[in-house]
């Protein structure tokens, strides 16, 4: 019996560590009751992960949501799962690919047309670690999509969030911002050897210096800005890497999973962010 007693309370640890560590890495939780009927929310990115969960959660709360994507035939499934399992009806999709300015300033001409408010910003979609790849207008993917996309989908909309006070733009950036450079001279990586890893970690650092002096830009507009990072979940982030598909991964990542209506886990916070001081 005394032989079993070492192994298996190294197993007990590792398993103990193992549950301890998913919890941790998965970040906050909501435990707020707010809801927001009436006002109406923009997810960009919102046909999977994070995204979808901050969409549903913000439905099932009763806001106006819009799931901003690239791929209709995604995005529609997604409208239609979250209005299935929320029963809210004012869920819609549109058309939104953040690796085309020419596709950005017609979203946003169409929300401006179609919406008399907007609320809620939530800068949510994201490419990490993909190839050597460009945009349509010759940006590096990763900052064309994760940051400069949003920068002018941001600025585009920002008279309807000033004219629908109190409103909020959240961005989501990641703890990655930390190994973050941002190369002035070379933003697109045409000088240097492309680093998967350094083009995303610039991304995210480029998002939180954008949320900082917007934030500081609109002080007085009853616009507030926030950067959020949401935790570490399972999602198809880590598809151009194997990342999040390990079995590790598997095991000590918990899904992009939302909630109660009285208790949000979102694998971090987008939402907690945004219920926290709900606009009323
Ligand atoms: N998951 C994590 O552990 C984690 C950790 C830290 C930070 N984050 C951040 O959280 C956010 C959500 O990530 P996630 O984990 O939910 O990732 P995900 O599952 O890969 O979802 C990313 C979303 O972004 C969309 N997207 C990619 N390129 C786009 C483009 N050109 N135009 C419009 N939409 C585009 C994707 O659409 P398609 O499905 O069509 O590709 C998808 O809907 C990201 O900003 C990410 O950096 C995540």
């Amino acid at each position: 019996m005394s032989r079993y007693v070492l192994p298996l309370s190294v197993l007990g640890t590792v398993v103990g560590g193992a549950v301890l560590l998913r919890d941790y890495v998965a970040g906050g939780a909501c435990p707020s009751k707010a809801t927001i009927p009436g006002k109406t929310v923009i997810v960009t990115g919102a046909n999977t992960g994070i995204g979808k969960q901050t969409a549903m959660e913000l439905a099932r709360r009763g806001g106006n949501v819009i799931l901003a994507c690239r791929d209709m035939e995604k995005c529609e499934a997604a409208a239609k799962d979250i209005r299935g399992e929320t029963l809210n009806h004012r869920v819609r999709a549109r058309h939104l690919d953040l690796a085309s300015l020419k596709s950005i300033r017609e979203f946003a001409a169409k929300i401006t047309e179609e919406e008399e408010q907007v609320h809620v910003l939530v800068n949510n979609a994201a490419v990490m670690r993909c190839p050597h790849w460009t945009t349509e207008d010759g940006f590096e993917m990763q900052f064309g999509v994760n940051y400069l996309g949003h920068f002018l989908l941001t600025n585009l909309l920002l008279d309807r969030l000033k004219a629908s006070a109190p409103s909020r733009i959240i961005n989501l950036s990641s703890l990655a911002h930390i190994a973050g450079h941002v190369d002035f001279d070379d933003l697109n990586w045409e000088k240097r050897k492309y680093d998967t890893r350094g083009a995303y970690c610039q991304s995210k650092l480029a998002i939180i210096l954008f949320t900082k002096e917007l934030s500081r830009r609109l002080q007085g507009t009853g616009v507030t800005v926030n950067a959020v990072h949401p935790g570490v979940a399972r999602t198809e982030l880590g598809r151009h890497t194997g990342m999040h598909s390990s079995a590790f991964s598997s095991f000590t990542l918990g899904p992009a999973v939302v909630s109660t209506s009285s208790h949000c886990r979102l694998s971090g916070s987008p939402s907690a962010l945004l219920l926290r001081k709900i606009p009323r």
